[in-house]
């Protein structure tokens, strides 16, 4: 039985400062809308922040519900937005955060399909940034590298 592998390639950043510059803007914007959080029942606080091709900058974060299961993750509720609102113009950088931990924030497995939907429709990488409070960074080139084995929409066609 022969095995199959997939790998891919992430930059290490050890820590915000080192950060590639051109990710500066993003990454502190979802740092800053993460305090915000609604999260008053996990106190996980996320924040999720775009940087669109034209240069514009959206963010926004997690939204808890008392019904555990009707709140929404930081970067679900921000390319909801962005999708209805610009779905005409493309995501260039997606940065995801936390204060609560000194790690890289690893998106959900529900994200990572909705930010590879995003990605797919608009036919180009999203660079993403991971960071936490304080420690090392992580910059993704694409979504695709976070979701190996996705389900594809081309399953739904006849
Ligand atoms: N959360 C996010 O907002 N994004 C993620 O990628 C991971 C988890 C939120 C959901 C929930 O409000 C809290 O963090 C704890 O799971």
């Amino acid at each position: 039985m022969k095995k199959e592998k997939f790998s891919f390639e992430y930059t290490r950043f050890a820590n915000k400062a080192a950060l590639d510059p051109a990710f500066k803007t993003v990454v502190e914007s979802a740092d800053a809308i993460a305090l915000n959080a609604y999260a008053p029942y996990s106190n996980f606080k996320v924040g999720a922040a775009v940087e669109l091709e034209n240069g514009e900058i959206y963010s926004s974060s997690n939204q808890e519900n008392a019904a555990y299961p009707v709140g929404s993750c930081a970067e679900r509720g921000l390319l909801a937005y962005v999708n209805a609102n610009f779905p005409n113009i493309k995501i260039a950088k997606l940065a995801v955060s936390t204060p609560n931990i000194n790690y890289p924030l690893p998106p959900c497995g529900m994200c990572r399909q909705y930010i590879l939907e995003m990605e797919k429709k608009q036919n180009q990488n999203i660079n993403i940034v991971l960071s936490g409070n304080e420690g090392e960074v992580i910059l993704l080139d694409a979504a695709a590298d976070l979701l190996p084995l996705y389900f594809d929409e081309e399953f739904l066609q006849d």
